[in-house]
């Protein structure tokens, strides 16, 4: 077997992994049509492709309705200002996840309040919420994180008992299911990303869905600034809102995108299948553990690690190793949100401030999960042909065949020994 990569040996993968996004003639045309059709912009609210796209994506999702806006982070903001949630109300989230979802939160006046998560999710931990809650607490936004569902059956339940907004960060999950039910279907409000990495992505955008028609009519309302002149806005109350429209460029990629994506799923769901099965011979890595109530897609595959099985080589350095391999893949993908560097502790910005510095480290799980264990593919990995798969294996085989070299390029080499 050849040396690591990371110790001068030659990578297992050179060549270029599946491109992402996917695009062809439906994406080209749409483009153009929009070119030449002369509306380029998301006036009047919603536009024509807006308003197709806006159609397609609920029906795909199963909802009443679908706002599309400006992105994921907005989207989340959009979704609290729809369910008037009130100035400086606390809103339960994970502290496992992007700094987006604080942030969304952040934006609609609120107070992010960061809980623990479920060791085989790394979702939402529903016990930790409920000992989260205080009379200021208003709405919980569950995360659905890379391939797996939140407990929406439990969540569902606190969050009725206590007459709270429960919306969905459905960033990582478009198309991902519960109990045979889309995310964003299943709480109050679902709120999308449709960022370069999502799996729906026009380069940019999000989408807010919900089956309430008044918070449909409040949403294209603050999407627009707050203007209630068309019928549907008509008896919506005065909202501050803000330009959050998405363009006719987006939304015409979006309309074509949306038609790859259940092909997409199910070529990814058969590499994914695929790779787990050659992965169970590779002790000290695993499959993430899928609840049996959920059907995951996958924005991202996120494997367990067990240093222990790597004689203690830290999950940082096999991640570095797994990189000069060739493998796109990452450990810090998310760490705490308190602890990102993206979310500030900046008093006169940042309402989540004195918590965060009363409540250091009170993420156990979610510190596991970022610090120690968590290996996140991406999903474009899944999606070529199956020697992508093979060499996924292969690096992950080497890795393991290797172990004790990584573990001897930790430590200063005793004098003789046989990995100087
Ligand atoms: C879980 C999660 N929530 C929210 C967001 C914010 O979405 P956007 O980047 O479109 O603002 C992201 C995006 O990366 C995300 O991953």
């Amino acid at each position: 077997m050849d040396e690591l990569a990371i110790l001068g040996g030659p990578p297992v993968r050179t060549t270029p992994w599946a491109r992402w996004p996917e695009f062809g003639e439906p994406e080209r045309e749409a483009l153009l049509r929009v070119l030449e059709g002369g509306e380029w912009g998301g006036f009047p609210s919603p536009n024509t492709h807006a308003r197709t796209f806006n159609r397609a994506f609920a029906d795909y999702i199963g909802t009443h309705s679908a706002t599309a806006c400006a992105n994921g982070t907005f989207a989340i903001t959009l979704a609290l200002q729809a369910a008037r949630i009130s100035r400086g109300a606390e809103v339960i989230t994970t502290a496992y996840s992007f700094v987006g979802t604080a942030g969304g939160i952040v934006a609609a006046g609120a107070q992010p309040v960061f809980v623990d998560v479920l060791p085989d999710s790394y979702c939402l931990d529903p016990r930790a919420v409920e000992a989260a809650f205080s009379p200021r607490t208003e709405a919980v936004v569950a995360v659905h994180l890379a391939s797996a569902m939140a407990d929406m059956d439990r969540l569902q339940e606190i969050c009725a008992a206590r007459g709270l907004a429960l919306v969905e960060d459905c960033a990582h999950a478009h198309g991902m299911r519960w109990r045979g039910r889309c995310a964003g279907s299943l709480g109050d409000l679902g709120c999308f990303s449709m960022q370069s990495s999502k799996l729906l992505t026009a380069g940019e955008g999000g989408a807010v869905t919900t089956d309430s028609d008044i918070f449909a009519a409040r949403l294209e309302a603050l999407v627009n600034c707050g203007r209630r002149d068309t019928p549907s806005t008509a008896g919506v109350e005065p909202l501050l809102g803000h330009n959050l429209r998405i363009t006719e460029w987006q939304a015409a990629v979006l309309c074509a995108q949306l038609e790859r994506l259940p092909e997409q799923h199910e070529r990814r769901r058969r590499a994914v299948e695929r790779f787990a099965q050659g992965l169970a011979e590779i002790p000290g890595i695993s499959m993430p553990p899928v609840d049996p109530r959920s059907t995951p897609t996958y924005y991202q595959l996120v494997l367990r690690y067990d240093a222990a099985a790597f004689e203690g080589v830290p999950r940082d350095r096999f991640v570095e190793a797994l990189e000069a391999e060739g493998v796109p893949c990452s450990g810090r993908f998310y760490v705490p949100i308190h602890d990102d560097p993206l979310f500030a502790a900046d008093p006169r910005t940042n309402p989540a401030y004195e918590r965060q510095r009363e409540t250091p480290n009170r993420y156990p799980i979610a510190a596991h999960a970022a610090y120690e264990e968590a290996i996140w593919l991406p999903h474009h990995l899944f999606l070529g042909p199956s020697e992508d798969v093979d060499s996924l294996l292969a690096a992950f085989r080497k890795l393991r065949g290797r172990s004790q070299h990584l573990k001897a390029s930790l430590d200063p080499a005793p004098p003789g020994s046989a990995f100087a």
